[in-house]
């Protein structure tokens, strides 16, 4: 291998510069040249390609979002977009790509190889924390300590005025966000959709509350739950109990942004280096994980088919401390 592309593509997340970073470094380390495509798969569609040397990606490690931008590209779903996008590594001569994304970037990358033969391996990175062959994906570190920080916030002021806050978080369809920042800040609920609650079970919760003397509540809840939106869930409790005083925050992008944490520094700097060795060594089609703090790869196709279960140990901690 003489050249290593580099992408970033789908949703960003804390650490994809650090991992940009990484592969360049580690390509260099190596004796290799690497290039970086802007805008995700667009910009392999429509050749923009930069030239990255260790000192282009220096200051990067600490930043977050991407610094090569990044992209849910549609045309690159089109066998026509997939061709343009092969002359472009061609004329470019690069020999293999380095992916980071989730799992529809995943999808594209397996396509792309199975159709142009271009070998590619998967850096997992979003903060939903929701892709099978690996702990965790980089930014779920960060995003859930932005949760926590802006949940501590809230609990200020719910303690304050002694209210009732539906918090929304994100997650797409994974509670991963939703249960850990949850447990770390003391929610009185934690709706999630691995999990089937309903309305009843959430009563049952405040009457408990109630009952303990709380006076004030937080309930974490993913978006992707399934009971309705947190508006509903709002709308629901205060006609239940019209004594509360409800409120709702729904967190949204402020999750997907901020400096990096460390976990995620290091987690991206592994797998960084982990793709490039990974690629030197011949291997395609798979992801770079991270499992019980070893460097694993995942075949792409299990990577996208099969889900990170929420560990049901810490659903049960989750119960036992909000009572
Ligand atoms: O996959 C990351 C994520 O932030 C999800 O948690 C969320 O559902 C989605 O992306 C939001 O997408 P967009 O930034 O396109 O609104």
């Amino acid at each position: 291998i003489k050249k290593i592309g580099v992408l970033t593509s789908g949703g960003d997340s804390p650490g994809m510069n650090a991992a940009i970073r990484s592969v360049v470094r580690a390509s260099n380390y190596y004796g290799i040249e690497c290039s970086g495509i802007r805008m995700g798969y667009d910009g392999l569609i429509n050749d923009m390609v930069v030239d990255l040397g260790p000192r282009s990606v220096r200051n990067l490690i600490n930043r977050g979002g991407t610094e090569l931008k990044s992209a849910r590209s549609e045309e690159f779903r089109t066998v026509e977009g997939r061709s343009k996008a092969a002359e472009t590594v061609k004329k470019h001569n690069i020999d293999a790509l380095v992916v980071i994304g989730g799992d529809g970037s995943f999808t594209g990358g397996t396509i792309f190889q199975k159709e142009q033969g271009i070998p590619f391996i998967g850096i997992p990175g979003t903060i939903d924390n929701d892709i099978f062959g690996t702990d965790f994906t980089l930014g779920y570190d960060t995003a859930l300590n932005t949760v926590v920080d802006a949940i501590d916030k809230i609990r200020d002021t719910a303690t304050s005025h002694n209210r009732v806050f539906f918090v929304e978080v994100m997650g797409r369809d994974a509670g991963f966000i939703a249960l850990n920042s949850g447990i770390a800040t003391g929610a009185l609920d934690i709706l999630i959709p691995e999990q089937k609650d309903s309305i009843e079970d959430l009563f049952s919760s405040f009457e408990n509350a109630k009952q303990k003397g709380k006076t004030s509540s937080i309930v974490v809840v993913a978006e992707g739950e399934k009971l309705g939106g947190v508006y509903d869930l709002a709308k629901f409790t205060k006609m239940k109990y019209p004594e509360f005083d409800v409120k709702v925050t729904v967190l949204g992008h402020i999750q997907r942004g901020g400096s990096p944490t460390v976990a995620d520094r290091v987690l991206a700097s592994r797998l960084g280096v982990a793709a490039v060795e990974g690629l030197m060594a011949g291997k395609s089609n798979v992801m770079a994980g991270m499992q019980s703090s070893k460097i694993v790869f995942t075949p792409i196709e299990e990577a996208i088919k099969k889900h990170n279960e929420i560990d049901k140990d810490l659903i049960k901690v989750a119960d036992i401390l909000s009572t």
